[in-house]
Order: structure tokens, then sequence, then C-alpha cells
């Protein structure tokens, strides 16, 4: 009887245990599966603002989505606000590294994503700031015609016919025309960018010239603290996961023309869509697949890329000059815009962008007269 008790404690004990660390472990998957879940938001049609983790666009699951959106917004600001909390490594050897080669903004293809309900909201921002100085190598790529906009930059106006809607296949199909604009172009570096980025083309040039073109270069910020898991559809029914980093594309990231051109098989003409829905992933997430998984290419992350989804008030307001983008957004009413004072007082400039760009081109002429911030 003794020895029986004995042993059905020790059991239960065991079992107890067991079952704690079966929590454990639930929890942690939890926690995993919550951070893959995009951020729920309405403010924007840019895919970028789907998340990187649209992962979970694929099948629609309500409120729930929105919840675990939320907790990896949050995951990703406690992220984005340790990355600020350590010295920004690019930045200095982005400064510090002798050029490997001396390139010029004009080597540089910077494709803009854009949708026609945002021409007015969002681009005109952009044409009145950074893309004034550099109509050249700056390509705007929306879904429709507009003629406001081709008076301004051209040909560099480019609708693509992909559809305005805010899915998975419109938003790789915008990527695949950039992609094929870019190698038609001849230029050395492919930079995409969003809509709501602010891009810092002098810090861009000199941050590239440290590598050379010829080179295999993917640079960007990773959304995720983790590669992504995917799953690879094979033919015959067959699936095969894969882990692969990304950049997200809400922050911007940069590929060399050595490592485009090797990407033609899967990325050029037809063959990014077909790419795209082989591992149902958004545009952005199947530019890291083609690069990390089928290429064997590495990320080089750089920390002077930002998007919208992380704290932008960690980004130092003694270094915004050193930054290669910006972003601004919305959170839960409440403005995600990098901290400055500067030449405009935020009801007349939410964003930010015309202060920092008054900041970076003082003797533009709407800037007001320098003064000392
Ligand atoms: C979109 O359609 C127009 C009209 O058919 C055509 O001229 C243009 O080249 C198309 N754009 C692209 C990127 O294929």
């Amino acid at each position: 009887m003794l020895k029986n008790n004995g042993k059905k404690i020790t059991i239960s004990i065991a079992s107890t245990a067991f079952l704690c660390l079966l929590l454990v472990l639930v929890a942690v998957q939890h926690h995993r599966v919550q951070v893959n879940g995009g951020p729920g938001e309405e403010d924007t049609g840019t895919r970028s603002l789907q998340g990187p983790d649209s992962v979970a666009a694929d099948g629609a699951q309500g409120d729930a989505q929105v919840k675990k959106g939320f907790s990896a917004y949050f995951t990703k600001l406690t992220r984005g606000r340790r990355e600020a909390d350590r010295p920004a490594q690019s930045s200095v050897s982005a400064t510090d590294a002798p050029p490997a080669e001396d390139i010029s903004a004009s080597d540089i293809f910077i494709a803009v994503k854009t949708t026609k309900k945002f021409h007015q909201s969002r681009l005109n921002l952009l044409l009145d700031t950074w893309i004034s100085r550099n109509m050249q190598q700056t390509y705007i790529f929306t879904d429709g015609e507009d003629e406001e906009l081709k008076k301004k930059i051209g040909s560099h106006a480019i609708n693509t016919n992909c559809s305005a809607a805010h899915s998975r296949q419109a938003l790789s199909c915008k990527m695949a025309v950039e992609y094929d604009k870019f190698i038609e172009s001849g230029k050395k570096w492919f930079c995409h960018v969003d809509d709501d980025n602010y891009v810092n083309v002098r810090t861009l040039v000199k941050h590239l010239s440290q590598y050379p073109h010829t080179q295999d270069m993917y640079i960007g910020k990773p959304s995720l603290d983790r590669p992504i898991e995917a799953t690879e559809r094979l033919g015959d029914n067959k699936m095969r996961p894969v882990n692969f980093w990304f950049a997200t594309g809400g922050a911007g990231f940069c590929v060399s023309r050595g490592l485009a051109l090797k990407m033609s098989p899967w990325a050029s003409g037809g063959h990014f869509m077909n790419t795209a829905e082989k591992i149902r992933l958004p545009d952005d997430c199947t530019i890291g697949y083609i690069i990390e998984s089928v290429l064997g290419v590495p990320l080089t992350r750089s920390n002077l890329f930002h998007s919208h989804l992380e704290n932008l008030q960690q980004v130092s307001r003694s270094e915004i000059h050193k930054q290669i983008t910006l972003s601004y957004g919305m959170f839960e009413n409440k403005r995600n815009i990098i901290n400055m004072k500067g030449a405009f007082p935020v009801e007349e400039d939410p964003s930010r962008f015309k202060s920092v760009h008054c900041l970076l081109y003082p003797d533009t002429p709407w800037c007001p007269p320098q003064v000392a911030f």
C-alpha cells in the first residue's frame, strides 16, 4: 500500500512536471505563432502595412488575426527599441569604410511602389521632398493612369496595369514589373521602397559604394527576429518546409545588379508571380526566398532602413541625417513618427518628411531660412 502510494505520488509529481513542461512548450509555440501575425491596420494601402507576415493573409481569421497582429506589432516595437539601444554599427561602417566602388546616385534605380488612391496623400509629399532631388533615378510603380503624375515625372511614372487590390498577387505583380524595369535600365543597384518612405539618397549612395555591384548583395532590415518559416510547393502535390530571412519591403531594400541577374530565372517576366505562388507569400518575402533559399545568398542587415512597423521614436534625433530610409504611420490613433525638432511643427508636417528634407537640403526654396534647431 505504502509503496504503491509512494509510486502514485511520484508519478503524479512526474506528470505535473511533464504538464508544466508541456505548458511552457505550448506557451513558447504560441508566442512563436503570434510573432507570425501581421499588424491590423487600416490607414494604408501598400503592402508594407499588411506587415511582412501576411502569411496569415491567406486565411481570413478575423479577430484572432488582428490580435496576433497587435502582439506582433509590439514585438516589433520591442525589437526596434533593442536595435536602437545598440550602437548603429552599420552607420559607422557606412561612413568609415573605404568605398569599394565609386558610384553616384545615377547608378541606383529606386523603385517606389504606390497605388492610385495614394497619389495625392502620399506621393505628392515624396515628389515635393526627396524625389525632387532625385528625379533621374526614381521610378514610380502604380496601378492607374494619372496625367498630373506624368506631368511631374514623365516616363518615370509606370502604370504596371496590376490590380489596385491589396492582394498578394497584385503586390507581386508590381514587384515583377519593378524587377524587369530595373534590368532594362542597366543601372548598378536596385532599391525598392514604399510610398511612405523618405530616402536619403546621399547616405544610400555612400552605403552601397561599400560593395561592388557585381557581387551578390541583398541589403535591408529583417522584419522578424528569426527566419520566416514557409512551405514550398513542389510538383506532384509535394511540399517542403523552407526557412529564410527577408528584408521588409516597408523599410526599403537593395539588390546588386550581379545578384539581380542571377535571380532572373525566378524573377523575370512572369516568373516572379509563379515563384510567389509557389510559396504563397507576399512580394518582399518572395525576394528573400529567391535570394536566400534558392540562390543561397545571405541578407546583409542594416539598421539604417526604417519602416512604420518599428517604433520610429527610437531613431536617434542626432542621427536622423545618417539614416537611409525613414517612414511614418499611425497606430491606435497615435502617430508613429520620428522624433525631431525641425523647420515645421508636427501639425504642418505630420510625417516629419518636410522637416527632414530641410535638414538635408536647406537650400530648398520652401524651407524657412536656416535657424539652429
Ligand atoms: C500597361 O498597359 C498600357 C496600355 O495597354 C501599355 O502601354 C503599358 O506598356 C502597360 N504597362 C506595362 C508595365 O506593361
